[in-house]
């Protein structure tokens, strides 16, 4: 259900607006202005940009445009994603956390009841996370570590129920696989970000991306959905699944 809402936006302009919830992912809401649908998370820390989005005040509220070009998860959701594993409450480990864009949409979905162990190891990066988006968030525990040293954070780390891995390395599956050991929980699942040219420019994406689920599958996982983020990213796509039953 969406009805006509008056909007105003950061810079006082007011909008007619239609507001709606995600039908299928709580925490994600959709804006449609005029011919345009945009994403939108409601924000925790109103008044706050991270990334130069729209900021539209309904009802009371502050909803935050999610930008498809910005943040993969956002592409994912708009190219057909059937599950989120992120939702209100969760626990999240994020491997590759950068400046906070994704993280800070991560942080409004799971709310104030959920947490995000957002791992990053540039130093620049990982000061404009803490300064401009941990520092009004306190559902977000910034990490500067590198992900290959799984067990350096284990004390800040318990065990999660979404491990979402966006670090552009060549050898980033079996970084996850090997941070979903420690940290995942049994009836986890994990959201990895494949760029295809990362890990072998040479080879035609889709074989790539078709290697990456290969070699989930042998270390015991399961790949549920495999989705290519074209238009908005290229050459990506985004792979989720769990930890396989026992046989
Ligand atoms: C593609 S960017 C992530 C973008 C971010 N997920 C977003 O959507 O806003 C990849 C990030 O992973 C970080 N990274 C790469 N290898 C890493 C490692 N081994 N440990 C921690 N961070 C790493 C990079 O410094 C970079 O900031």
């Amino acid at each position: 259900m969406s009805t006509v809402k008056s909007a105003v936006s950061l810079d006082g302009s007011i909008l007619s607006v239609r507001l709606s919830k995600h039908p299928k992912f709580g925490g994600v809401f959709r804006i449609d202005q005029a011919e345009n649908r945009q994403l939108a998370t409601m924000s925790l820390a109103p008044g706050k940009t991270v990334y130069g989005e729209m900021i539209y005040r309904i009802d009371g509220e502050e909803y935050r445009s999610w930008d498809p070009y910005r943040s993969k998860l956002a592409a994912a959701i708009l190219k057909g994603l059937e599950e989120n594993p992120i939702r209100p409450g969760s626990r999240v480990l994020y491997l590759g956390a950068a400046s906070g864009t994704t993280v800070s949409h991560v942080s409004d979905i799971v709310g104030p009841k959920g947490v995000i162990y957002a791992v990053e190891f540039a130093q620049r990066s990982f000061r404009d996370l803490v300064e401009n988006v941990c520092k009004d968030r306190p559902n977000i525990v910034p990490i500067f570590a590198d992900a290959r040293f799984t067990l350096k954070y284990r004390s800040l780390v318990p065990s999660v129920e979404v491990l979402y891995c966006d670090i552009a390395q060549q050898d980033q599956t079996r970084i996850m696989v090997e941070n979903m050991r420690t940290y995942l929980k049994k009836d986890g699942q994990y959201l990895l970000v494949v760029k295809s040219r990362s890990i072998d420019v040479s080879k035609e994406p889709a074989d790539v991306i078709k290697a990456e689920a290969a070699f989930l599958e042998r270390n015991g996982y399961t790949v549920e959905e495999k989705i290519r983020l074209e238009p908005f990213e290229k050459d990506h796509a985004m792979l989720i699944g769990r930890k396989k039953e026992q046989e």
